[in-house]
């Protein structure tokens, strides 16, 4: 089996899960690495015997690549998804896939029956209990959906930035609506609450700390999803209300009957899951196992930016699914 040769655009937190998964999985060689803080870039290229630059446009002009690990902030997605199209070189980017829409509708356009082999970082798809929640909901009628990110702001200066990082249901809350979306189906109408309650007076704070966000899925379901990063601890998940039945889908399965309540606890590494359907299918070509490939990951993007919307302007926004 020869050794894939992969590319690494950005190798800060996230990336580091990913090289990680990369050493584990074996078959693959991280040979080049970028990052604009090229200290780091030189320190991660250490690490693998590979070459280090600051900029992601010589590189991919230089290097043959198998595919490309795409690990930047939302705010920094400016070229790198179109070059490797056109190079077609497979991808994998983080969620989310920008800050707003309009560069990710050119990069889905550019791949959109290509053949590229692509996957987005909705890694909560690769959960068992996800799999396991699926086969539960078959072909049963999902009434609602309540989903919710309660948690804390996160250290990157990026994060609290609305320019950089789109807010945090953008940023955050995302894979919930994406797991929804998986899950449930389309969404084709949004409405949106946002405001800052607490966090106001840190710096550089431009972000909304709590906010609401209301949908009607195309199925005909409702649902909410809600986000807060005060600190206030609370689910970060899932819950679907069925006939009878309560789902509460994170990295655990809690199925509520009116009989009795099951826990299904397992834990296999989701991002591992991940990154081995991504490798399998640059080495094969078959892309059954990725679970979000970018023309999909674009319309949960386009429901969270849709809520940003909304909540700026008072209105609902309808969606074509
Ligand atoms: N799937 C998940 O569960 C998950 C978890 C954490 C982060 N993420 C996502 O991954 C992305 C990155 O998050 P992070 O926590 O790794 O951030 P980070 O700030 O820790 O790392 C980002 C890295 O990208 C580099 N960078 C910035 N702009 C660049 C550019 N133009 N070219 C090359 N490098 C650049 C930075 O110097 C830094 O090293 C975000 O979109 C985030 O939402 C996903």
């Amino acid at each position: 089996m020869t050794e894939l040769r992969i590319g690494f655009i950005g190798v800060g937190g996230i990336a580091q899960e990913h090289l990680r998964n990369l050493r584990q999985i074996g078959g693959a060689r991280v040979a080049v690495v970028c990052d604009v803080d090229r200290q780091r870039a030189e320190l991660v290229a250490g690490e693998w015997g590979a070459r280090s630059y600051a900029e992601y446009e010589p590189m991919l002009d230089r290097e043959e690549l198998d595919a490309l690990y795409i690990c930047v902030p939302p705010f920094a997605h400016v070229g790198q998804e179109l070059v490797a199209a056109e190079r077609r070189i497979p991808f994998l980017v983080e969620k989310p896939i920008e800050v707003g829409t309009a560069y990710a509708e050119r990069v889905a356009a550019a791949v959109r029956g290509s053949g590229l082999t692509t996957s987005v970082g909705y890694h909560w798809r690769y959960f068992a209990s996800v799999e396991r929640a699926r086969e539960l909901i078959g072909d049963r009628t999902v009434g609602m959906a309540l989903g919710y990110w309660m948690d804390s702001m996160p250290p990157p200066l990026w994060w609290r930035q609305r320019h950089l990082s789109g807010g945090q249901f953008v940023e955050q809350a995302t894979h919930v609506v994406d797991l929804a979306r998986y899950l449930i189906g389309d969404i084709v109408q949004v409405y949106a609450e946002m405001a800052t309650r607490v966090l106001g007076e840190v710096d550089d704070f431009t972000i909304p700390d709590v906010g609401t966000v209301t949908v009607r899925f195309a199925s005909g379901a409702v649902g909410t999803f809600s986000n807060a990063c005060i600190g206030a601890p609370g689910p970060i998940a899932l819950h679907l209300y069925l006939k009878d039945l309560t789902l509460e889908v994170g990295g655990h399965l809690t199925v509520r009957s009116r009989e009795d309540v099951q826990e299904h606890h397992e834990h296999p590494n989701a991002y591992q899951a991940e990154d081995e359907a991504f490798l399998h299918a640059v080495r094969t070509g078959d892309t059954s196992r990725i679970r979000s490939p970018y023309g999909d990951a674009l319309k949960t993007q386009r429901v969270c930016v849709a809520a940003n919307h909304s909540a700026e302007t008072g209105q609902p926004v309808r969606l074509t699914p």
